[in-house]
């Protein structure tokens, strides 16, 4: 049997479409490329945005032919949008015979055989945690990969469904992720990235917060790590030792990506995010002094329900001011269910996409700048290997994410080398291989 599972939306559900797809192979499915070849189609879903749900329903949409030519193609829908619509799926797209929602793909193989019996199959449940029982073979990268610390949230910002679908913030145990840390190191995997909804509270929910700096430091240690980070970090959980523990751990980036997603207090507050502007600024000051060459990424979100041009202009300031690395941006897209849908959504569409690019305008100005100012640098490379779009060159990532070109063998795949920086654009570095340093960094 074959399976085509695609992830739409986070890096958590490229990950949980690995773990279905963990189960699956134990039960003998081998991964194909295309939904054409596949006896079961998979799409894993996100509900974040509007946009993102569009894009579900059409590409599942196309999907009514295949099945019509071979009705015993069996056809999934897991994750967020199955855990909102829940239904409601089977009547938009008559042709899918399993919805499954966030917390129920660990029994996805015995789901997938209810289904061939009998088509429409629901398991939407909102109890219990999730079982990673994860296989590493089915890694999609050989020198990097991601460990799922917790799950869900309990911050109910007014505009985000994630609360609703993937439910109360649970995390994992210590023990389990720092096994599971193990596991990666001896596949191969140089960089790891820890992921959950709101990072810093790991351990709120067996009794223990603050447990991310013990966590950090006992992942840091598994043999062969070269590079940690973790995301996402919410403003009002950041504490000074976590700071402390990015400077003070060797292989801990300074990267910290730490959304603020307004500069307007009377946006942030009816955000529910629980912070000013102001607080932002001096958390984001006290990075930086704690940890040098903090590199800052952040999410902000445009034409929240009543953003005036004067509040939109004080979140234009603070990118301006704060010199994020990397600002992802996101029109505000109402959410059933969440307490700003209440709101009307008075913004309109044109007006959005002009404040979208009037912030992507000022970062990428910001980006441009900063990697010039690069120039002349030499930066630690993760290699990850040759270019796809030149494969006589390399291509990596500097500790601060920045991508990294330069030429160089392509066995020096997985290993820190030392790069100096000769040219730039708004996205990339470009440079040459230090000969000797490579050697010295493994
Ligand atoms: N509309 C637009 N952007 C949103 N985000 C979350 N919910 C919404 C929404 N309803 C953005 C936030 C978050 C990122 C993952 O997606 O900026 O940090
Ligand atoms: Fe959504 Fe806020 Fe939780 Fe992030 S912290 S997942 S934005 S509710």
């Amino acid at each position: 049997m074959k399976v085509f599972i695609h992830a739409f939306g986070c890096q958590m559900n490229k990950l949980d479409a690995e773990l279905a797809l963990s189960h699956l192979a134990r039960a003998g499915y081998a991964r194909c490329d295309s939904p054409e070849e596949a006896d079961l189609v998979l799409y894993n879903t996100c509900s974040v945005r509007e946009h993102a749900e569009e894009r579900v329903y059409s590409n599942v949409g196309k999907l009514k032919f295949l099945k019509r030519r071979r009705p015993d193609v069996v056809i999934g829908i897991l994750g967020c949008m199955a855990q909102k619509d829940q239904g409601r799926i089977f009547e938009r797209l008559p042709h899918v015979d399993l919805v499954c929602g966030t917390r129920e793909f660990p029994r996805i193989v015995e789901l997938v055989e209810q289904a061939r019996r009998r088509r429409g199959v629901l398991a939407c449940g909102e109890a219990g945690a999730v079982r990673e029982e994860r296989d590493v073979r089915h890694r999609a990268h050989p020198f990097q990969d991601f460990i799922t610390i917790m799950r869900g949230c309990d911050n109910y910002c007014a505009y985000c469904i994630v609360p609703y679908v993937r439910g109360r913030e649970v995390s994992r145990p210590m023990e389990e992720i720092v096994d599971e840390a193990r596991r990666l190191t001896d596949d191969g995997v140089r960089e790891i990235t820890l992921l959950g909804q709101n990072v810093n509270s790991y351990g709120l929910s067996f009794g223990r917060p603050g447990a991310l700096v013990e966590l950090l430091e006992r992942v840091a240690a598994a043999p062969g790590l070269a590079r940690l980070r973790f995301v996402t970090s919410h403003p009002k959980d950041m504490t000074r030792d976590i700071l402390q523990a990015m400077r003070d751990l060797p292989a801990v980036c300074e990267h910290l990506h730490m959304p603020p997603q307004s500069g307007s207090d009377r946006v942030l507050k009816a955000m529910n995010r629980r912070y000013t502007a102001a607080q932002y600024r001096d958390l984001a000051a006290l990075a930086r002094d704690i940890v040098p060459g903090l590199a800052l990424a952040g999410d902000f979100i445009v034409g929240f329900p009543g953003e005036t041009e004067a509040e939109f202009e004080e979140t234009a300031a603070l990118v301006r001011e704060l010199r994020f690395q990397n600002a992802f941006v996101f029109k505000y897209s109402p959410r059933p269910g969440t307490a700003a849908a209440r709101l009307p959504d008075d913004v309109p569409e044109a007006e959005k996409r002009r404040r979208n690019q009037v912030l992507l305008g000022i970062q990428s100005r910001v980006n441009l700048e900063e990697n010039a100012r690069a120039i002349g640098r030499e930066v630690e490379v993760l290699v990850e290997g040759p270019s796809p779009r030149d494969p006589r060159r390399l291509i990596g990532r500097a500790r601060t994410n920045q991508i990294v070109v330069f030429e160089g063998a392509p066995a020096l795949a997985g290993r820190l080398v030392r790069v100096r920086i000769e040219s730039s654009t708004a996205l990339t570095l470009a440079g040459r291989l230090m000969p000797d340093a490579g050697a010295t960094l493994t």
